[in-house]
């Protein structure tokens, strides 16, 4: 008996150590078989079978690498290391980015090289990361029979590369994040943010100028504001992340350009989650929250391509726990420990 308790404390100490993810999959379709005949709602079957392909590692080179190894529920869709490591064990480039409300942004990656989650969705087994390429993947799939019943019922076909790229997007679809302080002081104007938070909040929209690129929410072409709070503008942008003296380690957007002005420029990450995917930037560079706001405080890293809205702050101790206070409210109630 005294075991049983025992290991019931640890599982309980286990889990609020780490923050469980809510159930994004339920709470975009709510809960299963409560509507229409089948129990599917329109769409439905077709993020399901993405959702098991996300989680499948037999769809790689070692059978120990998923789409779900790099972006892991449990950290926002992200993973805590530096930099991504392929299935074969090398080191790719760039730090994995949160899935989180991906279906809102209008190019994909750090550089903004794909337009769609269709588009993007067969690149791990093109470049690497999965250890396999979409043949050898296809022909797995192919050879099991559930998901020759999955793609039937949700495409009414036998599985092909163009499902599977179709399945993989309707579920990254459904990943939407939840309702953060932030979003219910903005949205239904309720009182729920700390005096800190608020003054981090005044900080990250004046003096220290954050709202210019991670705008709290998105832009029409008429200059007015719609939509839910993502805070980004989806542009590209020079910080100085990755600089060295001979230039910089990842060239960034501009080796899609070609446009010497975008020698260095990353996209704009959303902030939603931020506290729940350290590290951070595109090279996964900067560890903690606190790194980052001294990284901005200090005015980025001097570089030609600078940009103009990056230049020290001059922020003294409270105002940068008060910045740090206010990212950390971007965190979706549902992930907060
Ligand atoms: C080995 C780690 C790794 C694996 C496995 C992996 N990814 Fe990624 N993913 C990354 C990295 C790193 C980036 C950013 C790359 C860049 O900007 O060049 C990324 C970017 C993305 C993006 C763009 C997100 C954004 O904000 O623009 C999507 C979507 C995505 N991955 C989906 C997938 C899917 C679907 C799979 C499985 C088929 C997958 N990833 C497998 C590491 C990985
Ligand atoms: C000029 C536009 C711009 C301004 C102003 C700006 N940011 Fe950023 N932010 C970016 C870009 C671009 C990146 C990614 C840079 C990279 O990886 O090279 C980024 C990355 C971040 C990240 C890392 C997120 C992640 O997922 O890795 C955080 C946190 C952040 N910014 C917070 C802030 C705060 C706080 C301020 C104000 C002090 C601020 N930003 C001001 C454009 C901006």
């Amino acid at each position: 008996m005294r075991h049983v308790v025992c290991g019931l404390a640890a599982a309980a100490l286990a889990s609020a150590a780490m923050a469980q993810p809510p159930d994004l999959f339920e709470r975009h379709f709510g809960p299963p078989g409560r509507d229409g005949v089948s129990g599917f709602r329109p769409g439905e079957r077709l993020a399901l079978l993405g959702k098991t392909l996300f989680f499948d590692a037999r769809l790689s080179g070692t059978g120990n690498t998923a789409c779900a190894s790099c972006h892991d529920p449990r950290h926002a869709f992200a993973e805590p290391r530096r930099i991504a490591i392929s299935d074969n064990g090398r080191p790719g480039r760039r730090n994995s980015p949160s899935l989180l409300d991906v279906a809102f942004r209008p190019r994909l990656m750090w550089d903004g090289r794909f337009r769609t989650l269709e588009e993007q969705a067969l690149a791990p087994f093109q470049q690497g990361e999965m250890g396999i390429g979409v043949d050898l993947a296809l022909r797995r799939v192919r050879s099991d029979r559930r998901y020759v019943h999955m793609f039937r019922a949700a495409l009414g076909q036998r599985p092909t590369a163009q499902g599977m790229a179709r399945a993989l997007a309707a579920f990254q679809r459904t990943l939407m994040s939840g309702a953060s302080r932030v979003d219910r002081f903005l949205l239904q104007k309720e009182p729920v943010l700390t005096p800190l938070e608020l003054d981090g909040f005044q900080i990250f929209n004046g003096e220290a100028g954050c709202s210019n690129c991670h705008r709290p929410f998105p832009l029409r072409r008429d200059g007015r504001v719609h939509g839910r709070p993502l805070f980004t503008d989806f542009q590209f942008h020079n910080l100085g992340v990755g600089v060295r003296p001979d230039g910089f380690a990842d060239p960034g957007r501009i080796a899609l350009t070609g446009i010497d002005a975008e020698w260095g420029a990353f996209r704009t990450p959303s902030l939603r989650n931020v506290a729940m995917a350290p590290p951070y930037m595109h090279d996964g560079s900067l560890a903690t929250l606190e790194e980052v706001v001294e990284f901005y405080n200090a005015g980025g890293r001097p570089n030609p391509n600078l940009s103009p809205l990056i230049r020290p702050l001059f922020l003294d101790g409270y105002e940068k726990a008060a910045l740090v206070a206010f990212l950390r409210a971007l965190a979706d109630e549902g992930y907060e420990d």
